[in-house]
Formats: structure tokens, C-alpha cells, sequence
């Protein structure tokens, strides 16, 4: 019954014909949906009951909200603001899929993109070994505000074109960002300002991540690398505002979020000014009387309930089914992703915790291809802006479920935690550090095999 519901439905499911027998087309167990189309991300987990589903479409009301200014006769969605990056959650995660940079080089990145932006933080770290906000512009560069208040500034993005060749001489390019801040409203960065460019991630199976046992995690974890095959794996331990503790980080690109719900809480705060109980405090600059002064929607702008709507929401979009299973070169590329050592950090199983309190959510098999570990990926792709314990080279290993329908849901295959990788080749290709011996196997292998690794990776 739970299967039919999964595929039956709306147009654009796939025919129980072509979805393959139980096993590994389900990567996210039975929360799967077999989807294939721009709306592959936007599905309820097949196995919610009624009662969930309808909750859960409540959450995804609000995560499509536009907030606006307070105050407003509609006082369930103001308090927009006073600066900002987006007005809803779904403008930067669109279709809840991944942001879009910009195409090529620009002076003002807000006016042609969604969904990328810039953490900022100066050396040091605050009371809970997490980033030391810069005392001017705060934690994140904002390029929207309300009527009367200045936004921080705008980012430009160049790009320059790096050349390299595959072991067969066909030659590939790879674009390097370097962004500029520039009509800056409250004075020259501070010449200490590290930032983080991050890009808007995929949405789905949030919950099932979260699901996962700690111990299952660290098990993977090599920090002193003992079985000597260069990839090391660091769980990052970040501070839980909920459980008033430091807790193993999952979430973003540097596994510096322990739950969904703060990860939620901390964007309605930090992309939209929206406060809530967890994060009651505007992210205003100390001497900035302007927007410490400006009008609220209610102190906390959004309450526990409307909150919890939105994080059940995030919690229970269920995971795509993968696609052309038997095809012989997807085989052949499946094989290829152990052989080149992809599967030493981007893990293929984890089974989820039975206790987990969302039960379609509990006890489930998943790939999702990820270790939720911290890897060294080299100098090219470092930000130099430590996140607890990540440091300006590490990155968590992004789950790799869904990166096929990327093009289907958002229209591009931009890849990476700021977008640079035009596609799934080119993210490989930027592979360095623990990830150097992986990238020099797909780079020195012959077209034929680098084709069915790339095959298998569309059809996740
Ligand atoms: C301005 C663009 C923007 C807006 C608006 C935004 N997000 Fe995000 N979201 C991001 C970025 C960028 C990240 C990665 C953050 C990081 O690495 O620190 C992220 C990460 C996440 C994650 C974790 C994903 C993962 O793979 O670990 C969740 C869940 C999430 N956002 C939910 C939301 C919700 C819910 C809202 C609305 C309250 C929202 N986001 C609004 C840009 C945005
Ligand atoms: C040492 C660990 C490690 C190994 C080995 C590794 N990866 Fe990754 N992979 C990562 C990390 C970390 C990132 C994120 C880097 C970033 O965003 O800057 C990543 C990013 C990716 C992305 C982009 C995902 C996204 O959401 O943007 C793809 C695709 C990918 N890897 C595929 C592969 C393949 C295929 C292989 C084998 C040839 C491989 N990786 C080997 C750790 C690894």
C-alpha cells in the first residue's frame, strides 16, 4: 500500500513498469518518490500518513511565504527585514532544489542570481568555538533591506578560466570565482574579513539524515588517516542552541548545523530577519541604531508553531528513486565510483535510527553518498574561513542523491558550495587534497570509463 502510494499519482511519476523492483532505486528507503521531473524535490515522503502530509503542506505554505515589511495587516508573514538576502525561504532553495550562481562575470551577483551568499567572520571565535561575527557587517553580507535602511553593499563575481587536460589529452576549462564587494554602506572591510561563499543545497531527505545514529557517522571518521589511503574524514562539533551542548554538526556545506530545526531557524534569522525563539536577536551591527530601532513583527517574528510546520517541511521532502538501473554502463560506472575511491567519502548506505521521533522517517536503509564528514578538498576550493572545527580547506561531503535531476528541477548543473562547476565532470575535476588521488583516477581514465561514472551519477 505504502509502494502504490509512492508510485501512483500526479504526472510526471513514473509507470510501475519502469520503476524497478525494491532495492536500489530507493535512496531514501520508503520515504522515496518516483519523480522525475521539476518536481522531484518537492514531494511529501511516500510513506507520511494523511494527517503528516497535511502538515507538512502547511510548511511548505510558509516556505514559499513572501515575508514582507512590519508592520503589515498580515501579521502571520511581517517582520521582513530590517537587511536581508532573500524574502522566502523558496527564492535561493527554488523548487527545493539548489541556488544558481551567475553565469558569467557580473558587478551585481543579487540582480541575476538566488540563492548564493556570504558568510563573513573575523579571526577569533565566540563563546561556543563557533565564527566571530565581523562587528560591522555581522555574520553574513546583506544585500537587501527595508525602506530606510541601507543594505550592506553589492558583490561583483569575475571568473577566470583555468585549462587542464584529461589522461587522453582532451583538453577541459574550470572557472575560478573572485568576488568583490563594492558600494559599501557601512565602511571599508576590515582587511581580517574572511568569507564563505555558500550556494543554496537540494532540500531533500534533511530528516533522514538527521536520522542517522552519531555513532554510525563517526565510525567513518579516519582523522589521523590509520589506513593510509590519504582520506581522513573529521566529524566537525558545533554548539546546539536547543540542547545547550556541542553536538556532531551535519548540516551545510561545513557541517556547521546540528539539527534541521536550527539549520531552519538560522535561515529564517540570517537570509530573511525573521527572529524565533531560537534566534531572538536581529543581526544588527552594535552602532547601527537604524536597524536595532526598526519596527519588528512581533518579538519572536515567527512563533514555536509556524516554526515547527516549516521544519517538519524540511524534514520529510522525500528523496527521488534513481533512474536506469540496469543499463550496462550505469553497472559499469557504479563499479568505477569504488575503483576511483568516490565511496570512501561520499558513502553509499546508512540504515536510520529506529528511534528517530518521525517514524516514516525511522529504521529506513538510504544512500544518500555522503559521509557527513570533514575532508581537506586543497587550496583551490578553500574559503580560509574556519566554521568550528572546519577549517579554511574542509568541506563536508554533499550528499549525492538527486544530482541527476538537477538540470530537470532547476535548469542548470551547477555544482560545488558556490556554484563554480559547470556540471558533474567539473566538480570532480576540482577534487583535491584528501580528494586528489579520486580526481587523478577519473582524470587518467579512458572516455569510455570516465562517460559510465558520470551515467551512474545521473542516474542517482
Ligand atoms: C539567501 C538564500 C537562502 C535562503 C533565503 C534560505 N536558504 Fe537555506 N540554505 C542556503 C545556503 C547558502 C545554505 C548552506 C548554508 C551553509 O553552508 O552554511 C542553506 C542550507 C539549508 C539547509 C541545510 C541543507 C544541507 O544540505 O545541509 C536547510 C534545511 C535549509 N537551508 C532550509 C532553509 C529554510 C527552511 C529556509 C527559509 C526559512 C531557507 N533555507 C532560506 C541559502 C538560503
Ligand atoms: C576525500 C573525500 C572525497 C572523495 C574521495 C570524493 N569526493 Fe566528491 N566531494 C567531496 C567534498 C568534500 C565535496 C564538496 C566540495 C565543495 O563543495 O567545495 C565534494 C563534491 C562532489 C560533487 C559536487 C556535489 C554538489 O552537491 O555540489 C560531486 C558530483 C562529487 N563530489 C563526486 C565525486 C566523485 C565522482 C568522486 C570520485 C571520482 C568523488 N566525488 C570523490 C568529497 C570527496
Amino acid at each position: 500500500m505504502l509502494l502504490l502510494i509512492g508510485l501512483l499519482g500526479a504526472p510526471g511519476c513514473l509507470s510501475p513498469e519502469q520503476a524497478p523492483s525494491l532495492g536500489d532505486a530507493y535512496s531514501g528507503g520508503l520515504t522515496t518518490v518516483f519523480y522525475a521531473n521539476h518536481l522531484a524535490f518537492s514531494q511529501p515522503a511516500a510513506n507520511l500518513s494523511l494527517s503528516e502530509v497535511s502538515d507538512f503542506r502547511v510548511g511548505n505554505s510558509f516556505f514559499e511565504r513572501n515575508w514582507v515589511t512590519a508592520p503589515s495587516s498580515t501579521t502571520a508573514r511581517d517582520g521582513l527585514g530590517p537587511l536581508f538576502n532573500a524574502v522566502a525561504c523558496a527564492s535561493c532553495h527554488a523548487k527545493d532544489g539548489r541556488g544558481r550562481p551567475p553565469e558569467g562575470s557580473t558587478d551585481d551577483i543579487s540582480a541575476e542570481t538566488v540563492g548564493l551568499l556570504f558568510r563573513l567572520s573575523i579571526p577569533g571565535v565566540d563563546e561556543h568555538g563557533g565564527p566571530l561575527p565581523d562587528p560591522r557587517y555581522g555574520g553574513q553580507f546583506k544585500t537587501s533591506s527595508i525602506p530606510g535602511i541601507e543594505p550592506h553593499g553589492k558583490v561583483g563575481v569575475t571568473y577566470e578560466t583555468i585549462e587542464g587536460e584529461y589522461g587522453d589529452s582532451e583538453r577541459y576549462s574550470l572557472l575560478a570565482p573572485h568576488y568583490r564587494f563594492h558600494e559599501l554602506a557601512y565602511g571599508e572591510l576590515d582587511s581580517e574579513l574572511m568569507v564563505s561563499p555558500r550556494i543554496a543545497p537540494p532540500m531533500i531527505g534533511m530528516g533522514l539524515l538527521e536520522a542517522i545514529d552519531d555513532d554510525a557517522i563517526l565510525a567513518l571518521a579516519d582523522p589521523d588517516d590509520r589506513d593510509g589511503d590519504g582520506v581522513r574524514g573529521r566529524p566537525n562539533w558545533v554548539y546546539d542552541r536547543t540542547r545547550k551542548a556541542t553536538v556532531l554538526g551535519r548540516f551545510g556545506w561545513k557541517a556547521n548545523q546540528p539539527s534541521v530545526r536550527q539549520q531552519v531557524a538560522g535561515a529564517f534569522l540570517g537570509d530573511i530577519g525573521i527572529t524565533s525563539s531560537l534566534f531572538s536577536q536581529q543581526d544588527c551591527a552594535p552602532e547601527r541604531l537604524d536597524c536595532l530601532e526598526a519596527p519588528t513583527g512581533g518579538e519572536p517574528e515567527i512563533d514555536d508553531e509556524i516554526l515547527a510546520f516549516v521544519v517538519f517541511y524540511a524534514k520529510t521532502l522525500g528523496v527521488p528513486a534513481r533512474r536506469d538501473l540496469d543499463d550496462v554502463e550505469v553497472r559499469r560506472g557504479e563499479k568505477l565510483f569504488g575503483t576511483f575511491g568516490c565511496a570512501s567519502c561520499h558513502h553509499r548506505e546508512f540504515e536510520t535510527s529506529t528511534t528517530y521521533p518521525i517514524p516514516a522517517l525511522a529504521g529506513q536503509t538510504i544512500r544518500p553518498y555522503t559521509d557527513l564528514l570533514l575532508h581537506d578538498m586543497g587550496p583551490g576550493l578553500a574559503d580560509h574561513r574556519p566554521d568550528f572545527l572546519a577549517d579554511g580547506q574542509q568541506w563536508r561531503t554533499p550528499p549525492l542523491w538527486g544530482i541527476g535531476l538537477l538540470e530537470a528541477v532547476n535548469g542548470h548543473t551547477r555544482l560545488l558550495h558556490d556554484g563554480r562547476a559547470r556540471g558533474i565532470a567539473e566538480a570532480i575535476l576540482w577534487h583535491a587534497g584528501e580528494g586528489e588521488a579520486s580526481r587523478e583516477a577519473f582524470r587518467l581514465a579512458s572516455r569510455d570509463e570516465r562517460d559510465a561514472l558520470l551515467r551512474f551519477l545521473r542516474s542517482l
